[in-house]
């Protein structure tokens, strides 16, 4: 077990105005959330609009993989997001703030103007037959077309299912077939890092193997020729404008267990499953989780840097800031063009408050220097934010101290696209901070971590981390195949959801994740953590960035192979492999040392970021001939080059 001992205590100045001000009060009210979850949630409920308020607050049925919330109750999340903001001075107030990647190109839309953009859509969708319970396809970049057709599909009841901008014509085709839709929103062309990007003629390819699409709303937005198939593909724009769309569309009465959206997840092989989630639950845990993890004030400017295409993008930069009346920051292209400052310029821009990204972002910034980010003023950032994947401790101590001056504590999220928000995670106000965990669980989330046999662990034993029960913001079934759900999550441990990872708990009750599961590697029988391993080699000063798989060993079952990015400017030698596995033998044990260590330049990751260490063993294993989904991989030759580069 590497150890980690440097804590960070909330500032007195943050503590005292946060949300949640103290370890006391966290544990206060973390206690009460797990004795009265039905009291907690109810209390949460009663901040939005119903049409019609609940009957019951929670059916607990973990037993048979079921859980409902607020059965009874009806309610709209995009009257939530919109509506219930327009008196006041809030109808004024920044919704959302575009930043578009053509230097220059910003749009602002106040809760009144995003309102009736989405209004007029919900009736270009009712116009064109779309309906409740219907599924709709979107396919479109980061730009405000995104979210008003989101909140369109909520506002009449159709079930969005957003297929990440930058996905193959045969991905899109997959996810287009699975969720059965017939409309798909697409555009003509985007840009990003400098280039535009071709998206209609992805979207015709993808509807031309798909006879079910009827109908297609094309956003103009790179202004390039494009193919409109007569009968099916119409302008968004032309449709916006028509004399019988009205600026004021009735939202549906929605049930609270009614599906909200579909999000596709890659399965590590065979095709992505649906994620399913519903009005209420889902909508109270981002409203919820976004106030209190990022400790959101009035008039905050929150950038959540996820692409709308992911669950984060989907909780933390559309359904949670507005549902809590934010302002959130959205930007097309690549937030490294045409300077690797980008981001921080954009920060500086808008005076972002709240700051959420992926720990990989962070490393990129930091192998780019500290002078990208000095250049810049960021003394509006008041909370920063990680979520995808461990972050390593350096990178923790470069964000926090570069970044954020040492004033802004790291909130490193814990949480899946099955869980809808954040389960483990910090509070800013409360909860002293260790470099590289993710800290404690948000409350009403109540987790185990268990052996094989389902026995609990002892303090820092690394086991199966579980779900012991029902939260609202976890998914509900995996769409049009609700077996699935079950064989998925409550087979491994009955009567509990498996979250898939591994993970320990240290003496104050602080999580560390280590990866997923079938990213433990058993050396002559003991497990460590793929994530451990990384930890270590990256705490040695020469080392960049590492990703660690296991591969079968002869006599130890399985080996360590290490796949090591040096910092720029370091050699490669044999002397260097060396005192890096000395390395992480002073920093875990003899039992870490790795069989193989590659230096590479450049380590294979999906569009998210997320290290693809299922792909990364077949690398090890010395065959690629079967890499199963690599629909989310962001660049399939690194996989070719880091196999050509293996001894
Ligand atoms: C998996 C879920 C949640 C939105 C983005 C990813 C890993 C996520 C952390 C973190 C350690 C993390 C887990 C999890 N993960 N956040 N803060 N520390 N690991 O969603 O694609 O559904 O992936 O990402 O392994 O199970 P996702």
């Amino acid at each position: 077990m590497m150890e980690e001992r440097r804590i960070f205590l909330p500032s007195p100045k943050l503590s005292q105005q946060a949300h949640i001000k103290s370890m006391e009060e966290y544990r206060a009210l973390y206690r009460e959330s797990i004795d009265d979850p039905e009291g907690f949630w109810a209390r949460v409920a009663e901040e939005v609009e119903w049409f019609h308020k609940w009957d019951r607050v929670m059916i607990d049925d973990f037993a048979h993989a079921r859980h409902a919330w607020f059965v009874g109750g009806k309610l709209n999340a995009a009257y939530n997001c919109l509506d219930r903001h327009l008196t006041g001075a809030r109808k004024a107030k920044a919704a959302i703030m575009w930043e578009g990647e053509p230097a220059g190109e910003t749009k602002t839309y106040t809760y009144q103007q995003l309102y009736e953009e989405v209004c007029r859509f919900a009736n270009v969708l009712k116009k064109h037959g779309v309906k409740r319970g219907d599924r709709v396809s979107i396919y479109l970049p980061m730009i405000p077309e995104l979210p008003i057709a989101m909140l369109a599909c909520a506002r009449i009841g159709a079930i969005h299912s957003v297929v990440f901008g930058g996905f193959s014509a045969e991905s899109l085709r997959d996810r287009i077939e699975d969720a059965g839709t017939t409309v798909l929103i697409c555009c003509d062309g985007y840009y990003r890092g400098g280039r535009i990007m071709d998206s209609k003629a992805t979207a015709d390819a993808a509807m031309a193997q798909y006879p079910g699409m009827q109908r297609a709303f094309v956003v103009r937005r790179s202004g390039g020729k494009v193919d409109m198939q007569k009968g099916r593909d119409t302008w968004w724009h032309e449709e916006m404008a028509a004399k019988d769309i009205a600026s004021e569309c009735k939202p549906e009465e929605m049930d609270a267990e009614d599906p909200l959206f579909i999000l596709y997840t890659s399965g590590s092989t065979g095709k992505p499953k649906g994620v399913l989630h519903t009005t209420a639950g889902y909508l109270l845990s981002v409203k919820k989780t976004f106030e209190l993890i990022f400790d959101y004030h009035d008039g905050d400017i929150m950038w959540c840097a996820a692409d709308f295409g992911w669950i984060t993008g989907h909780s933390y930069g559309l359904y949670g800031p507005l549902c809590a009346g934010a302002t959130s920051v959205i930007v097309e292209g690549s937030l490294s063009y045409p300077k690797p400052d980008r981001l921080w310029e954009i920060v500086e821009k808008h005076r972002v408050n709240i700051f959420y990204t992926t720990p990989t972002t962070v490393q990129a910034c930091m192998r780019e220097g500290d002078e990208w980010v000095d250049r810049h003023d960021l003394g509006s950032l008041r909370v920063l934010g990680s979520v995808g994947d461990p972050i390593n401790p350096e990178a923790w101590m470069w964000y926090y101290t570069v970044v954020g001056k040492e004033q802004c504590p790291i909130i490193d999220t814990w949480w899946q696209t099955e869980t809808g928000g954040a389960m483990i995670t910090p509070l800013p106000g409360a909860i002293p901070l260790k470099p590289g965990s993710a800290t404690v669980p948000f409350f009403g989330v109540e987790l185990a971590i268990l052996r094989e046999d389902g026995t609990e662990c002892e303090v820092n034993e690394g086991g199966y981390l579980v779900i012991r029960r029902p939260w609202p913001g976890m998914m509900r079934s995996s769409f049009g195949e609700p077996e699935q759900f079950k064989e998925t999550y409550f087979v491994q441990f009955p009567g509990l959801y498996f979250t898939g990872d591994w993970a320990r708990r240290d003496e104050d009750g602080y999580y560390w994740l280590m990866g997923r599961v079938d990213d433990v590697i058993k050396v002559f029988g003991y497990r460590v953590g793929a994530v451990e391993i990384e930890h270590a080699l990256t705490s040695h000063e020469a080392v960049a960035e590492a990703a660690v798989v296991g591969f079968p060993h002869e006599a130890k079952g399985q080996g360590i192979y290490a796949f090591v990015v040096l910092k720029s400017g370091v050699e490669q030698s044999e002397e260097l492999k060396k005192a890096l596995a000395d390395h992480c033998r002073t920093k875990i044990g003899p039992i870490a040392i790795p069989d193989h260590i590659q230096f590479v330049t450049v380590i294979s990751r999906t569009i998210q970021g997320k290290t693809m260490r299922r792909i990364l063993r077949k690398i090890a294993e010395g065959d690629i001939g079967d890499l199963g989904d690599t629909s989310t991989l962001a660049d399939r030759s690194v996989v070719d080059s880091l196999f050509e580069g293996r001894r």
